[in-house]
């Protein structure tokens, strides 16, 4: 989708936020903003699939989206998910290669797309941009490893209490009676995120539960602050 100018001052903004692009000058930045183009998304959409021979480098506009692997029983397991002001589809943008993972919207979802020759021509120009990204490139190995890590090293049920607290400390609120509540996710949700049998989530909850670590209101999970 071409843009018009209030959607190229919208892409400019967020733009000049991403470290990727934060050495660059004047100049090059108001170029690379004019080659973005839009793309919308709605709720369960796939943006890409993994193994596609698509090159072009996304930034989130609006929404969010996740990086799943799928294997051929349909199950899934979720790498990480991207935010307003997240760009993703580095990978094949670099090497050229097919996409690593599959990308889906998790709600409605606007993009703005870069192809990849358009950021290649730039990061001739501005070799800082590789730097940049190289630093960026590095964190997501960071959470990799992390997430190998648990993996390799973490039962079900660690896996799972590490997982809520996690969301509990990033997007829960606080309840009076001291808990934390955080959106209720299905026992399959759970699974794709901690890379579990939905089977083995529902016996390990159903445990949280009995144990009061957890309380399933029918639309919240409410956490102990302390670890289950
Ligand atoms: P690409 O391979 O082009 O398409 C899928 C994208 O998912 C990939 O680029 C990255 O942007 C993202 N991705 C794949 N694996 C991971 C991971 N382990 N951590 C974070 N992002 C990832």
């Amino acid at each position: 989708m071409p843009i018009n100018d209030n959607e190229k001052v919208l892409i400019g903004k967020f733009v000049q936020r991403l470290p990727i692009f934060k050495n660059l000058s004047d100049d090059n930045l108001k170029q690379i903003i004019n080659e973005f183009s839009l793309a919308k998304f709605s709720q369960g959409d796939s943006i890409f699939y993994q193994t596609d021979e698509s090159t072009d480098l996304y930034l989130i506009l609006q929404g969010s989206v996740r990086a799943c692997l799928q294997n051929e029983e349909g199950q899934e397991l979720v790498l990480t998910h991207f935010r307003e002001g997240d760009f993703f589809g580095e990978m094949s943008l670099l090497d050229g290669r097919p996409r690593s993972a599959t990308m889906i919207a998790q709600d409605e979802a606007t993009l703005a797309v870069l192809k990849r020759n358009k950021f290649l021509n730039t990061l001739k120009t501005e070799p800082m941009i590789a730097i940049d990204m190289l630093s960026a490139l590095v964190q997501r190995l960071r959470k990799a490893d992390e997430m190998i890590e648990s993996l390799a090293f973490l039962d079900v049920k660690e896996r799972l209490v590490k997982y809520l607290l996690e969301i509990a400390a990033s997007e829960g609120k606080a309840v009076d009676d001291g808990t934390i509540k955080v959106k209720k996710l299905t026992h399959k949700e759970l699974a794709s995120r901690t890379g579990a049998s939905r089977e083995a989530i529902t016996k390990v909850l159903k445990v949280l539960i009995f144990n009061k670590a957890i309380k399933d209101d029918g639309n919240y999970f409410h956490i102990l602050k302390a670890s289950p």
